[in-house]
């Protein structure tokens, strides 16, 4: 072999010429706090995680069975189709009647995805192109705006916290804004604030869809986890919603399959044939064993994702409780994974990705910064009620522990 020296070329520094598009995404915010995070682990220190609404809990047994099940026939391991199997497609379009009587035809209205997430970014990238305009909400779940970006497309952040003041915003900007946002992101319940909806919403933005003539993508991921009664609206069940535009619903959340990438794009048949063009070039659809559990998991699951809701609505009280009885001004979320807590005095000053390493590197406790989800994120901390409710207790305990000095300091 040839030394290093007499390699032709071989000093001359060589730089990896990334495409423009790579540099419309911002420098990754949570890199201080995902490494002490990680060092953290590696010292063997244990750390409450309440970053990510990333489940803990596994799927129901059923669900699991299945999949062993599908995994022995040797004819699930071929490439699946990229739309998804047919008795799935058939399986969401019934749970869509079940639920929300809404009428889809499984062969045009529905589409499978890898994960709600691939869909919606592929979804973008079928939409959206130099010169076009996306409203998203404010604060922002990072992929409704960066799918947008990596399309080429711009982005209009609009404060989701007060729905209707959004819609008054959304109707505004469509009056002013030349030329008018082609499309309009909505994810109630919203991933990070909470904020969640009445069937109305949907129908004034409907109405606006079609006076302004702009497409809508509804991100739906916390359809199943809803509490205290609250059910959380389906932008398709709107009368003429189907006309204008889509929804995306996961199996992430309400059967915690959120690693087995598997979720849905239903509605606009257009839309979704936009969708199925794309994802036809990348892909080969979703390993065949899991969509066949998917299926059962829809058809035979409703009472674990029903108890799955439940025990979310108890850690829920346990969280929001607990910081309540230590000052913090709370409110319960009505639906949804995420506790969205206004900083309290006196670390309110110190921004959020200053006080969430405090609380890391203090009391062992991960939570998302607000600063994370844009600038109207700031002065809150996301918490994701994923751990069970002594965990969710002891979160409490040492959050109380690392903040209780300071606190009676400043009074
Ligand atoms: C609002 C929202 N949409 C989509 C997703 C992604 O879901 P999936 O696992 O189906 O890709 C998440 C996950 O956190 C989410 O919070």
């Amino acid at each position: 072999m040839r030394s290093e020296s007499e390699v032709p070329f071989a000093d001359v520094p060589f730089t990896i010429p990334v495409a423009d598009r790579m540099k419309r995404l911002p420098p990754y915010l949570f890199g201080k706090i995902n490494k002490l995070k990680y060092q953290k682990r590696v010292a063997g220190i244990d750390v409450i995680d309440l970053g990510m609404g990333n489940p803990t809990d596994a799927p129901d047994p059923l669900i699991q069975q299945k999949l062993a099940e599908a995994l022995a026939d040797p004819k699930n391991h071929r490439y699946s189709v990229s739309n998804g199997i047919g008795n799935l497609r058939k399986e969401v379009s019934k749970r869509y009647f079940k639920k929300y009587g809404v009428h889809l035809n499984p062969d045009n209205e529905v589409i499978a995805t890898i994960g709600s997430k691939e869909g919606f970014s592929h979804m973008c990238l079928a939409l959206m192109g130099p010169g076009d305009t996306a409203i998203i909400p404010s604060p922002t779940f990072p992929i409704h705006m960066y799918s947008v970006m990596l399309a080429a497309g711009n982005c209009i952040a609009l404060d989701v916290r007060d729905p209707y003041e959004f819609l008054r915003n959304v109707a505004y900007t469509c009056e002013h804004l030349v030329p008018k946002p082609k499309l309009v992101i909505v994810n109630f319940p919203h991933n990070p604030s909470s904020t969640t909806i009445q069937q109305d919403f949907f129908v004034e933005l409907v109405a606006l869809a079609k006076k302004y003539n702009f497409l809508v993508i509804s991100d739906f991921a916390y359809a199943d986890i809803c509490f205290e009664g609250y059910q959380a609206p389906s932008f398709l069940a709107t009368p003429g919603a189907i006309n204008v535009g889509v929804e995306f619903t996961t199996m992430s959340k309400g059967y915690s399959m959120a690693g087995w990438r598997i979720g849905f794009c239903c509605g606009n048949a257009e839309m979704v044939r936009a969708l199925a063009t794309i994802k036809g070039y990348y892909d080969y659809g979703i390993f065949q064993a899991i969509q066949i559990a998917a299926i059962v998991a829809m058809r035979h699951c409703d009472a674990a994702v029903e108890s799955l809701a439940a025990e979310y609505e108890i850690r829920r009280n346990v969280l929001c409780e607990g910081l309540s009885r230590l000052g913090w001004n709370i409110q319960k979320p009505k639906a949804g994974m995420f506790v969205w807590a206004p900083i309290p005095e006196p670390w309110a000053q110190m921004g959020s990705i200053d006080f969430a390493m405090k609380l890391l590197d203090e009391a062992g406790v991960a939570v998302s910064p607000g600063r994370g989800f844009g600038e109207d994120g700031e002065g809150y901390l996301r918490l994701a009620i994923v751990e069970n409710s002594n965990r969710l207790r002891q979160a409490v305990r040492e959050i109380g522990r690392c903040t209780r000095v300071e606190a009676a300091k400043a009074s």
